[in-house]
């Protein structure tokens, strides 16, 4: 089977975007709007760039109704600064439940119950309970149309990495204790850390 994702309709073409990109981690997304109202949401068109500078990126699409911009990118364009919050297993049903399109002025941490804790550097508040918080100036954004189907990507400097103590040791993240949480295609997710192996790294092919 071989198809041209321009000759489909946009909900076609995304079901073959979200079922060839998997597992993908999750960034929960929280920001303030001017008028200083939280928003949380997730987003798993998400990875990291580079690391000097350190740099993520995320992809909110336009809204499926009407192509306006998510409450996330709004409040991103307007203030310059997001967290990205790793989602572990013990508050995906949070997570899944910021994804509920609010009205713009709705605090997502108070609607789910998570706890707001300040951020270091940015205004926008961090999740309490996310055991791994990335504090994010914009850095920039780049738009790729207006329509339903269409997105942006924003594209983020990590200026301060915060990570539960018990989970980090020698400089690194302990993957078992995060039990990070992947999204396959629709409403299926995968739990990361539960089914792993080992590839060693060849030098060279003899
Ligand atoms: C696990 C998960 C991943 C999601 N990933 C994305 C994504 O990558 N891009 C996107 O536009 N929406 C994504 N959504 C939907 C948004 O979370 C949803 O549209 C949300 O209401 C946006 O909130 P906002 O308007 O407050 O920014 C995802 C939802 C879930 C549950």
């Amino acid at each position: 089977m071989k198809v041209e994702p321009s000759s489909l309709e946009w909900k076609d073409a995304y079901k073959l975007l979200i079922g060839s990109i998997l597992p993908r981690p999750i960034a929960f997304v929280s920001t303030l709007s001017k008028d200083g109202a939280a928003n949380l949401a997730p987003f798993s068109f998400f990875t990291g760039i580079c690391a000097d500078p350190f740099l993520v990126c995320f992809a909110p699409m336009r809204k499926g109704t009407d192509g306006e911009k998510k409450d996330t990118l709004r409040n991103i364009e307007e203030t310059k600064e997001f967290v990205i919050n790793i989602v572990g297993e013990k508050i995906v049903n949070e997570m899944n439940d910021c994804s509920v399109d609010y009205p713009p002025d709705t605090d997502e941490f108070e609607k789910v119950k998570l706890s707001k804790i300040s951020s270091d550097i940015v205004l926008p508040p961090r999740v309490k309970e996310s055991d791994v918080q990335l504090e994010c100036v914009l850095r920039e954004v780049l738009h790729f149309g207006e329509h339903p189907g269409s997105g942006s990507l924003v594209i983020g400097q990590v200026v301060m990495v915060h990570v539960q103590d018990q989970l980090y040791r020698e400089g690194r993240i302990n993957t078992e204790m995060l039990q990070p949480i992947g999204r396959l295609a629709g409403q299926s997710y995968t739990r990361a850390a539960a089914d792993t192996f080992v590839l060693e790294r060849r030098k060279q092919l003899s």
